[in-house]
């Protein structure tokens, strides 16, 4: 089985304008179909520093002197990076969200095909997983993680199922889940299984906090001119990275001079959104939602 086809690969290396002897970070190894493109385009003395949370990505690690991966959360990078005396990078990648293997793989718990416990733990010596969430989980920060990571339209009604079930028993596994879907939706329920397991999973990783830290060190990390490229897949992900490059601030709020002119700290190299092709999309159903963005540090 494939571990993970990158997608936009070539979008993401055009977008990263890479210099020979450039350092870069990949801060989502994966399989690393990114990584190893980039390192195509690196000469000997280029770097590529490459993160992913996930042990089971970094086993696709091959030997290149060029390569360090490191088992860690991109939120930690900054501190990565100083500790090797790193100050400045060409440019990074973030290819947020699972890859195929944490899809693909029973056991990891990640899909609603999976009937074993949920877990859906990217890096699985954190002790937080699905089945805590949903079973310790208030009434009330349920309907916060389905209404705003999911975007469930009836995230109340569906909390207090929830909450209702576990009073019979604890809830395990994705048997479990469309009993209880089932007493609140009719019809067709695919979209809606989506929406609810993506919702889980982004409040079992804190995804949308780990985006948002490494979001905030960019400004520091980047040299001016250094390449910012980010796929996502959720509209929230996609408004961080877009209020960071239009307004250099992830929540969207301008800052300005002292003589009140906006601040700018990075340029949109690309402007909006690259999205996948025809052809990678009959190739891979998988890049229908992805989102990329290119920007450069002034
Ligand atoms: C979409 S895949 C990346 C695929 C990769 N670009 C490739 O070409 O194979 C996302 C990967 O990022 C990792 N990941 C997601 N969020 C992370 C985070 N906050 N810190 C470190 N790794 C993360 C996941 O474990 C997963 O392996």
């Amino acid at each position: 089985m494939i571990f993970h086809k990158p997608i936009l690969l070539n979008e993401v290396i055009e977008g990263l304008n890479i210099v020979p002897h450039g350092v870069y970070c990949d801060f989502t190894f994966g399989g690393g179909g990114h990584s190893r493109k980039i390192l195509e385009k690196l000469g000997a003395k280029g770097r590529l520093v490459a993160f992913d949370q996930d042990e089971k990505a970094i086993e696709n690690v091959w030997d290149d002197d060029r390569l360090i991966l490191i088992r860690s959360n991109f939120r930690y990078a900054d501190k990565f990076l100083r500790y090797l005396g790193i100050e400045k990078v060409d440019g990074v990648l973030a290819d947020l969200g699972v890859s195929s293997h944490q899809l693909d793989v029973d056991s990891r718990g990640f899909t609603y095909r999976d009937r074993n416990e949920l877990d859906m733990r990217m890096n699985r010596k954190q002790k937080l997983n699905a089945v805590d969430i949903l079973n310790t989980y208030s009434e009330s920060e349920l309907v916060s993680v389905f209404s705003g990571y999911g975007e469930i339209r009836n995230s109340k009604q569906l909390a207090k199922a929830f909450v209702r079930s576990r009073m019979t028993g604890k809830i395990r596994n994705s048997s479990d889940i469309d009993r209880i879907i089932g007493t609140v939706i009719k019809g067709e329920k695919n979209r809606y299984l989506a929406q609810l397991y993506q919702a889980i999973r982004i409040e079992v990783n804190d995804e949308f906090g780990a985006l948002k830290q490494m979001l905030g060190f960019l400004e520091n990390i980047l040299k001016p001119g250094g390449r910012l490229t980010v796929i996502s897949f959720h509209s929230l992900e996609d408004r961080f990275v877009k209020n960071l490059i239009k307004k250099s601030d992830v929540e969207g709020n301008i800052s300005t001079d002292i003589y009140g002119r906006q601040i700018f700290k990075f340029r949109e190299v690309v402007k909006g959104v690259v999205v996948a092709g025809k052809e990678e999309l009959y190739q891979n159903s998988r890049a229908k939602s992805a989102k990329l963005r290119i920007a450069e540090r002034l």
